[in-house]
C-alpha cells in the first residue's frame, strides 16, 4: 500500500441525518498483529501521511517504542520516549509550558486486562480507578486541550469514539485493520479539532 492513500477508499455515509457524521474516510484492510501498533504495515503508512518527519509538535503520552512523535512518553522506564510518567502528569507538564500542539497519537492498552498486564510487568499495582473507563476518560480530557484547533488526533483501540465531538474533535477517517482469526480488529481513528482551545470540553 503506498503512504498517499489506503488502497480502497470509501465516503462514509452514516445515516444518522446529521451533517456533522458525513464524509468520513473509511477503509478495511488485513494486516497480521502487532502488540506494537505502529509496526502494523498499513498503520505505519497512515502516520507517514498526517505526522510530518520528526513529528515536530505532535504528542504521544503511550509512545512504546515505535512513536513519530517529537514529543514523547511511556510509563516503562525501558521505553526509548524522551519522559516516563503516568500520562496525566504527562499531560500535565505540557500545561504548564502553555504549548498548544499539532497532533497526539492516543495509543494505550486496549483493554482493563491489559491496563493491569502492563502495570503488573512494571512493578505498580493498577487502582480500580485504572482498571474503569476513567482511565482513557481522564486522559482524553487532559490531553483534548493540549491540542490546537485545526490540530489531529489519532486515535487506535477497539472501538471507533476517538476524542469525540463534546471535546471538539470531527473524524475525518477511520481505518479498520482486521487481524484474521478470533483477533480484534484495532481500530485507527482520524480527528481533527474544529474549535478554539480555550472552549470548555465535555467528557
Ligand atoms: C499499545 S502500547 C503503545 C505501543 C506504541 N504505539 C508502539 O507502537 O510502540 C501502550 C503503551 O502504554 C504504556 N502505558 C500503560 N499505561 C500507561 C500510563 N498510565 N501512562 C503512560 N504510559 C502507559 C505501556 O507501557 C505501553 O507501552
Amino acid at each position: 500500500m503506498s503512504d498517499s492513500a489506503p488502497a480502497r477508499v470509501r465516503v462514509g455515509t452514516v445515516y444518522t441525518g446529521r451533517q456533522e457524521d458525513k464524509n468520513i474516510t473509511f477503509s478495511r484492510v488485513w494486516a497480521m498483529p502487532n502488540a506494537w501498533t505502529f509496526k502494523i504495515g498499513p498503520i505505519a503508512s497512515l502516520l507517514r501521511r498526517y505526522v510530518p518527519e520528526g513529528g515536530e509538535n505532535w504528542i504521544d503520552p503511550y509512545a512504546g517504542y515505535n512513536s513519530p512523535a517529537y514529543y514523547t512518553n511511556d510509563l516503562d522506564p525501558a521505553s526509548p520516549a524522551k519522559e516516563h510518567m503516568h500520562a496525566l502528569d504527562f499531560a500535565a507538564m505540557l500545561k504548564k509550558s502553555s504549548s498548544r500542539f499539532s497532533g497526539i497519537l492516543y495509543d494505550p492498552p486496549y483493554s482493563f486486562r491489559q491496563i493491569s498486564e502492563h502495570y503488573k510487568a512494571l512493578g505498580r499495582k493498577a487502582t480500580a480507578l485504572d482498571t474503569s473507563i476513567a482511565f482513557y476518560e481522564r486522559a482524553k480530557s487532559a490531553f483534548c486541550d493540549l491540542i490546537q484547533p485545526g490540530g489531529v488526533a489519532i486515535s487506535f483501540g477497539w472501538n471507533s469514539n476517538g476524542f469525540g465531538k463534546r471535546r471538539g474533535f470531527e473524524i475525518v477517517e477511520i481505518m479498520l485493520v482486521a487481524h484474521g482469526g478470533s483477533k480484534n480488529d484495532t481500530v485507527v481513528v482520524v480527528e481533527r479539532k474544529v474549535i478554539h482551545s480555550d472552549q470548555p470540553a465535555g467528557i
